[in-house]
């Protein structure tokens, strides 16, 4: 079994200072094999956020993958938006903005949907659908096959469809004949966990989507703090969604899903 915590839209800069130390701790106790943050670390790309968020990050259990949100790209300078729109981030934060993971029972690749040329949007290029491919078309069925993006591949209901990582669809044709698992991602501050059966309508295939919450915002949406938890035994997840209560992070919600010859369905 694998335990991976899933982190998202930390906004250091508009952090609710009381979730910090708890959030830590509660993280460290669920030992996770892998902690993936999915970007927006920072509320406006400022330096002293990025230190703000290092220094959370570095006091947060290894290994980490993270991937940037488009709040850590310069929303108003704009030669800084425009020619180095992620510089800050590699200087706090990671060198690498596409990072990878790999063991024996999970893949897990991040990739970068962060732009300059657009204020909340992402997108998803040919390269990097590429570079999605290679990394994991050719693994074992057995091995779980995690995409981590800041913008989401589906949305809970009630969003509209501009919400979606731009070329979702190109993506998920790739995902589809290579047998994409989960899709993890953020940007919403809304917790949610579904299948991409509905939106996409690919014969055979269903990836799971599941979106984490802000962990540790105050623009929370009317949703209180959060992150999510995956237990992952093939061919089986459980999604534990661990929400703040004032005093601490608890599980107040799961959800599993099992992986079949039409992709994965809720269990
Ligand atoms: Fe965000
Ligand atoms: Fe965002």
């Amino acid at each position: 079994m694998r335990t991976i915590v899933h982190l998202s839209d930390l906004h250091f800069g508009r952090v609710d200072h009381a979730v910090l130390g708890p959030l830590r701790a509660k993280v460290h106790g669920l030992a996770p094999h892998l902690v993936v943050v999915s970007g927006d670390l920072t509320q406006r790309a400022r330096p002293h956020e990025f230190r703000a968020a290092r220094s959370f990050l570095d006091a947060l259990p290894q290994p980490r993958l993270v991937v940037p949100g488009n709040h850590d790209v310069p929303l108003y300078n704009v030669f800084q938006r425009f020619f180095q729109p992620l510089a800050k981030y590699r200087r706090f934060i990671a060198a690498e903005l596409e990072p990878w993971y790999v063991d024996e029972a999970m893949a897990v690749v991040g990739v970068n949907t962060a732009r300059s040329n657009v204020f909340k949007g992402g997108r998803i290029n040919e390269a990097q659908i590429e570079r999605v491919r290679g990394l994991i078309c050719d693994l074992p069925g057995h091995v779980t096959k995690i995409v981590v993006t800041h913008h989401p591949f589906d949305l809970p209901p009630g969003h509209a469809p501009r919400q979606l990582v731009g070329r979702a669809r190109k993506a998920m044709q790739m995902f589809a004949r290579c047998g994409a698992d989960i899709l993890l991602a953020g940007h919403l501050h809304e917790s949610h966990a579904s299948d991409t059966r509905l939106r996409y309508k690919i014969d055979g295939f269903a990836a799971l989507v599941v979106q984490a919450g802000t962990a540790t915002s105050t623009r929370g949406r009317g949703e209180a703090n959060s992150f999510n938890v995956l237990r992952i035994a093939h061919p089986q997840v459980r999604i534990e969604r661990y929400t703040w209560n004032g005093g601490g992070f608890e599980p107040n919600e799961a959800v599993a899903y099992r992986h079949d010859a039409n992709g994965w369905t809720r269990s």
